[in-house]
């Protein structure tokens, strides 16, 4: 892995091109050797959250791994049922005494809503919550903070009212699923975006287009998918338990041609199996705008 391919974010601090993802990773030994894995295979950011309920394991492999803390980059995430000030500020407290290292790289609020209230506006205690993330900040106790899963108006509720933007904007991001407008939102506002399942957690490992294309250039379908989210410059996450995998998606040397990166632009929408699922997102997200303006 090529260890020095770094983002710099609007603060100044580096982050790690690629980082390892843990999310759904048991907490315990399956989680310390996947990352112990990601670790010896080069991987120098490791991407947790207090809801994977894995900080421990992760804290732990990466105390035990010899790597000086410094070179390794830590993600945590505020819970997204968390929406007060007060609560933002334990909740932290419990993710750096988890993880044990001292400080945290990145911390991110989780989702603009609570999981079970998707699509609901949260704006005013998403400005609370951003508060404390600005306190915990100044604190000195993370060097950097930003946000998941937002949206542009989720985003514009923040950057209307803080005094510190967030720095990182971490979404689902993979082949056919891009989310343009929002790439183009967060970077007109130097918000740098991070990429979750970048192998679309699996579902995209049948599909024959890309199939093809690993083909062509003699390489996996996985390090397809990394490479593509990589060349449109942003962060690929890619989670593992499997040690040969790890080690795969570590080494991608590659550069797809930019004639193949259109292909592969062109594939929006067409992945089997998650189309449905957006269309199904989509249509839940009108229903909840309908419902709350005639709510009101
Ligand atoms: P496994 O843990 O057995 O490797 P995402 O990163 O998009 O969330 O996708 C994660 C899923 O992709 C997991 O099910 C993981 O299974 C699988 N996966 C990750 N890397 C590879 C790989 N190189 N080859 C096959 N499957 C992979």
């Amino acid at each position: 892995m090529n260890d020095n391919a770094v983002f710099l974010l609007s603060n100044g601090v580096k982050i790690p091109a690629t980082g390892f993802g843990t999310w759904q990773i048991p907490d315990g030994k399956i989680a310390f050797d996947a990352v112990s894995q990601a670790l010896q295979c080069g991987y120098r950011h490791i991407d947790t959250a207090r809801n994977y309920g894995n900080e421990q394991s992760v804290g732990k492999a990466i105390k035990e791994s010899g790597i000086i803390r410094s070179d390794i980059f830590v993600t945590s995430k505020l819970p997204a049922e968390v929406k007060t000030y007060k609560e933002t500020l334990e909740s932290f407290d419990k993710s750096l005494s988890s993880l044990g290292l001292g400080y945290i790289d990145l911390y991110l609020i989780h989702a603009p809503w609570p999981w079970n209230r998707q699509g609901y506006d949260y704006s005013r205690e998403n400005i609370e919550v951003w508060k404390a993330m600005e306190e915990i900040y100044k604190s000195g106790r993370c060097r950097a903070i930003g946000v998941s899963n937002f949206e542009i108006p989720d985003l514009v509720a923040i950057l209307d009212n803080c005094s510190i933007q967030p720095m990182v904007n971490q979404i689902r991001y993979f082949i056919g699923n891009t989310q343009n407008g929002l790439v183009h939102f967060c970077r007109q506002n130097n918000i740098l975006v991070g990429g979750y399942s970048p192998l679309a957690t699996g579902a995209i490992l049948a599909n024959k287009k890309v199939a093809a294309m690993a083909e062509k250039y003699d390489t996996t379908l996985p390090k397809i998918c990394i490479r593509y989210v990589m060349q449109k410059g942003i962060i690929p996450l890619p989670k593992s338990t499997n040690p040969t995998h790890i080690k795969q998606n570590a080494e991608v040397d590659f550069e797809i041609a930019a004639s193949d990166m259109e292909y592969l632009d062109s594939l929006s929408g067409t992945i089997k199996g998650l189309r449905l699922s957006n269309i199904k997102r989509k249509i839940k997200k009108r229903l909840i705008s309908f419902y709350s303006y005639f709510g009101k």
